[in-house]
């Protein structure tokens, strides 16, 4: 009954390295809300399908050279295409589910050794989320994992960098961070995710989350 169509979406964000089981836990999540009858939205970013995301996709397909700054400038700007259409999904009351974010954005160019508070800045004013799922798992589980493509990053010297980015504090300020043992079962960090979630629910609910997001 509390989730009338007069409150607004809930805006989740699952952040971590490659194969931290972000999209299983997000898909999983969307899942659960699609089956409690709530409005929900499932997403990504990169959202390849945008004209931004086109070039970000043959950046990472290593079919275009563009220097470190002007792609993490296009990954922001990736995220500033669909900020309108989050904010307005927010109102109308549906929650949004995204698989990486701004957070993914600054560590992975950081890594590439950009300045992190310059890589932060274009980020500015983007919807903030109202909780952020960070799937961590030690290096040991990470390199069982591993089974990388061919796409820039995926290697392992990229991803222990980015690890190294993630720990950055600057990274959780002003942010509802929560981190969350990737190394478990899935439906055990299924059920952990959940009640975050329903925690952040009930205190939420008031507050408009996209008007900063530092
Ligand atoms: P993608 O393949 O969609 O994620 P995943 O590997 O989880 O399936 O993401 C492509 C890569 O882009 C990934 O290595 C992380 C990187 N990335 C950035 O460098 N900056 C960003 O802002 C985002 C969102 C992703
Ligand atoms: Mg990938």
């Amino acid at each position: 009954p509390i989730w009338g169509s007069a409150q607004r979406g809930l805006f989740f964000v699952f952040e971590g390295l490659d194969r931290s089981g972000k999209s299983t836990q997000s898909k999983k999540l969307e899942e659960y809300f699609s089956k409690a009858g709530r409005p929900v939205k499932w997403t990504c970013f990169p959202n390849r399908k945008t004209p931004i995301g086109a070039a970000i996709d043959l950046y990472l397909r290593r079919q275009l050279e563009l220097p470190d700054e002007a792609v993490h400038r296009l990954f922001s700007a990736n995220r500033w295409e669909m900020a309108q259409s989050i904010v307005e999904d927010l109102r109308a009351g549906t929650t949004i589910i995204c698989d990486r974010y701004a957070f993914s954005g600054v560590a992975y160019s950081a890594a590439k050794g950009l300045d992190f508070s310059w890589c932060q800045a274009p980020d500015r004013g983007l919807p903030c989320p109202d909780g952020i799922f960070f799937l961590h798992i030690d290096e040991k589980v990470g390199a069982a994992r591993s089974n990388f493509g061919d796409e820039r990053y995926e290697n392992a010297e990229m991803q222990a960098r980015v690890r190294g980015q993630f720990k950055d504090p600057r990274l959780r300020a002003n942010v509802n961070w929560q981190d969350v043992n990737g190394a478990r079962d899935m439906e055990v960090i299924h059920a952990e995710i959940r009640s975050a979630v329903e925690a952040i629910r009930q205190e939420d609910q008031v507050q408009l989350p996209w008007q900063q997001c530092s």
